[in-house]
């Protein structure tokens, strides 16, 4: 590509064309195309020893000498796979006021009184504003390296002088390379200032944590193509009105993806959740029918959940009134189908209301049983016990299919002091059962084959 040519880029796929388009080949968006002036370098090697080009084989590629550099914040790591690997650039996305300065500095702050060196680049915030709140964090005397300034250029050269081992960047959105012209936040430089910090991630071994702001509609500003770029992308989520706050790992190139991270924002600082079941449980409220307990695994841990049921009768006619919160809607439309068709409830002219408690997300079958039974509960206005959980997948016709790692849900149910749990029967068959005998004395344990059953069980 010569230099200074004009090309048009779509800000959602970042697809190529010579002419601008009104609707995008590559992805379908409408009026996505934006004219863009490339003037590309060709970016050299990030092997070192190799000249560029050369493949190399593997077997003499040698290993990352510096392993993963733990923040010590345990929630952080958990998502992050268990610290930062160097050279990577990590993008946390949430909405404003959510906490996203406040864990990156408290990160930074933890990092330094580990002997890293650590640069916080704001273009939000005056450094008396970092101050404040390191003062909030009681940690103004810590020697973190804090920069205001939005220009990269002059970014690039504060770190080419002082040498950081990690980078954070406040926010993506704020930074910009005067030569491209537009203003900051277009998705030009967004794109152009992302890939230079990724370029010297790689060079420097240095990490970044960029921040990004996320739109209306929950996500990150600016072009698709950034999630794309990074190695890793967490979300930091949380009703803004109370005080828990979810980090959760959407990409990584190093670890898993599922993993969350539990916080509660207190007076100074974000505090880590050590006991995150039972933050959930705290706030159940006991004899209410339509609530029942759940136990889920996010990622390598259990964890309690609350999930809420409504049922009302619909007055308006029409189609009756359907939502869910938290759960996949149309996996919750195929629970009701069951409980309609296998259990002979009368739930066609009725709106029905689901969420799952706190803010958490559920994506495992796993839950199943517990949404038909608060469902039930809901309909009949019977409270379920008040210590008893349930776990289960709903099959079609109506028969509750055994779930994965059961021993750790039992655990995490009885550690919180759950007298009885329902179970599908197919996992107490199994062999897999039987050795946590022990664990049948405190939680008593239910097997159940169908949906029907269960509710015959749990709301008689
Ligand atoms: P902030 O980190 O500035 O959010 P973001 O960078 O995502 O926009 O967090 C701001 C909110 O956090 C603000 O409403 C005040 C609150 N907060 C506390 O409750 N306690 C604290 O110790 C701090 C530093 C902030
Ligand atoms: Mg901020």
């Amino acid at each position: 590509m010569g230099r200074g040519k004009i090309v048009y880029v779509c800000s959602e796929c970042g697809y190529e064309a010579r002419k601008w388009m009104g609707r995008c080949p590559g992805c379908g968006g409408w009026t996505t195309m934006v004219e863009e002036r490339i003037n590309r370098a060709v970016p050299s090697g990030t092997t070192g020893s190799r000249p560029p080009g050369e493949p190399a084989s593997l077997n003499e590629v040698e290993p990352h000498a510096a392993m993963r550099l733990p923040t010590n914040i345990a929630e952080l790591d958990r998502v992050l796979g268990g610290g930062i690997v160097p050279g990577t650039v990590i993008l946390v996305g949430g909405d404003p006021g959510i906490g996203k300065s406040t864990l990156l500095l408290q990160a930074a702050i933890r990092l330094v009184s580990a002997g890293c060196n650590v640069l916080y680049v704001t273009g939000e915030e005056s450094l008396q504003q970092i101050k404040m709140r390191a003062d909030r964090l009681c940690s103004s005397g810590t020697t973190l390296l804090v920069l205001a300034e939005t220009e990269y250029d002059r970014i690039a050269t504060v770190i080419a002088k002082y040498n950081p081992r990690v980078v954070i960047i406040d926010s993506i959105q704020t930074v910009m390379k005067s030569e491209l012209g537009s203003v900051p936040g277009s998705v030009v430089q967004i794109r152009e200032v992302t890939a230079s910090l990724v370029q010297l991630a790689k060079t420097r071994e240095v990490s970044f944590f960029i921040v990004g702001h996320v739109t209306k509609e929950g996500t990150l500003a600016g072009p698709r193509l950034l999630e794309h770029m990074v190695d890793c992308v967490l979300y930091f989520e949380g009703d803004r009105y109370q005080s828990f706050r979810i980090l959760r790992g959407v990409k990584n190139r190093f670890g898993a993806t599922n993993e969350i991270g539990i916080f509660s924002m207190g007076q100074s600082g974000l505090d880590e959740v050590q006991n995150p079941s039972a933050l959930f449980m705290n706030q159940r409220p006991l004899n209410m029918a339509g609530s029942t307990v759940v136990p889920i695994i996010e990622g390598t841990r259990p964890l309690l959940v609350e999930i809420q049921g409504l049922v009302t009768p619909s007055y308006f006619g029409g189609a009756p009134r359907r939502t869910t919160t938290g759960l996949d809607y149309n996996r919750v439309a195929i629970i009701i189908a069951v409980l309609e068709k296998r259990t002979g409830l009368q739930l066609s002219n009725c709106d029905i209301f689901v969420n799952v408690v706190g803010g958490v997300k559920i994506m495992e079958p796993a839950a199943d049983l517990g949404v038909g039974l608060s469902i039930a509960s809901s309909f009949k206005d019977r409270p379920l016990l008040k210590q008893m959980m349930m776990v289960g997948e709903i099959g079609l016709t109506g028969e509750i299919r055994p779930v994965n790692r059961i021993e750790e849900r039992l655990k995490e149910g009885a550690k919180m002091g759950f007298s009885c749990c329902l179970l599908p029967q197919g996992n107490i068959c199994g062999n897999n059962i039987s050795h946590i005998k022990g664990l049948e004395k405190d939680l008593k344990l239910k097997g159940v084959s169908t949906l029907a059953e269960a509710i015959e069980l749990a709301i008689a």
